[in-house]
Formats: C-alpha cells, sequence, structure tokens
C-alpha cells in the first residue's frame, strides 16, 4: 500500500511557532505535529503519511517550493501562507495551475479578529479544497485528517485502503 506524501508550507513569520506572539499563535512548534497527526489519524492510518515540511518568509520561495511540490507529485498540500494568505494573488495563481489539493490553515481565528478585517480575506482559499483555522497547530493535524478523506474519497482502483 502506498503513502500518501503532504508537504506542509509555513509562510512569514511562522518559523518561531511557540515563540511568536504566544497568546494569539499557541505554544506549540511544528515539532509537535507528528504526534498530534497520529493522534487524530490514528497510528495505522499516520504510517501511511509522509509529512514535508517548508517555511520560508519569501513570497518567490513558497511559490518554487509548490513547483517542486508538483514536480514531486505530492498528493497534497496543508498552506499556512500568513499575511500572503490576504495578499497574494501570485500564490494563488500558482496553487490553481499546480492543481494539488491544498487545505488552507490558521493557527488563529481569522474570522474573529474583527479588529484587523484584511485578515478575513483569502486569495488562498479560492484555490484551496477547504480552510481550517483556529485550533493552534491542530488545525494542520485535522488538515491531514480532511486530506486523508480526500484521498480516500478521491482514490483510484489501485490503491488499497
Ligand atoms: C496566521 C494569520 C495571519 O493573518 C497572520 O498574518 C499570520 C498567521 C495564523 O496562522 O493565524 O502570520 O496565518
Amino acid at each position: 500500500m502506498r503513502k500518501f506524501a503532504i508537504l506542509v508550507v509555513n509562510g512569514p513569520n511562522l518559523g518561531y511557532l511557540g515563540k511568536r506572539q504566544p497568546e494569539i499563535y499557541g505554544t506549540e512548534s511544528m515539532d509537535d505535529l507528528p504526534d498530534m497527526v497520529r493522534e487524530v489519524l490514528g497510528q495505522e492510518k499516520a504510517n501511511r503519511v509522509e509529512l514535508q515540511f517548508f517555511q520560508s518568509n519569501g513570497e518567490g520561495a513558497i511559490i518554487d517550493r509548490l513547483e517542486q511540490a508538483w514536480r514531486d507529485g505530492v498528493d497534497g498540500i496543508i498552506l499556512n501562507a500568513g499575511a500572503y494568505t490576504h495578499t497574494s494573488l501570485a500564490l494563488a495563481d500558482c496553487l490553481a495551475w499546480i492543481g494539488l489539493p491544498c487545505v488552507e490553515v490558521h493557527l488563529s481565528n481569522v474570522l474573529a479578529r474583527t479588529e484587523e478585517p484584511l485578515r478575513q480575506v483569502s486569495h488562498i482559499g479560492k484555490r484551496a479544497i477547504g480552510v481550517i483555522a483556529g485550533f493552534g497547530l491542530v488545525s494542520y493535524a485535522l488538515a491531514a485528517q480532511a486530506l486523508w478523506l480526500h484521498f480516500m474519497n478521491n482514490q483510484n482502483a489501485t490503491i488499497k485502503e
């Protein structure tokens, strides 16, 4: 049975998770994600998921990495584009053409941050299969579960549960 490769991409200012404004973004770091994915998916399914990680503060570097994911035949993307979520047509354009299933995630509940209305705008969301926000690092684990279900619903005849 083959494994499913999921690329977790973090955009600008997400390189110091756990340290950056923990009152907004939580105290956990990306190192805690594999255990959390195991907890959400269960050991057996988690064994069939290969997590890859990438973080960059640069828009172009993120696009380069997404294009590489397309070349590599990665199965799905979990993307927290940080502030680029709200501004980057270039990232949205990239997702549009590579066509990989992408779940947009946020640590904070961007919809509840009404004092900053721009955070409620997402260019990424238009190109994502769904959006999960507000659960801290758990948002990423739930995104992995959503992608797993997406893979299972779309698998071809050669892949067995
Ligand atoms: C964020 C929300 C964005 O508005 C912000 O610019 C970030 C983090 C989140 O995960 O809550 O950098 O994407």
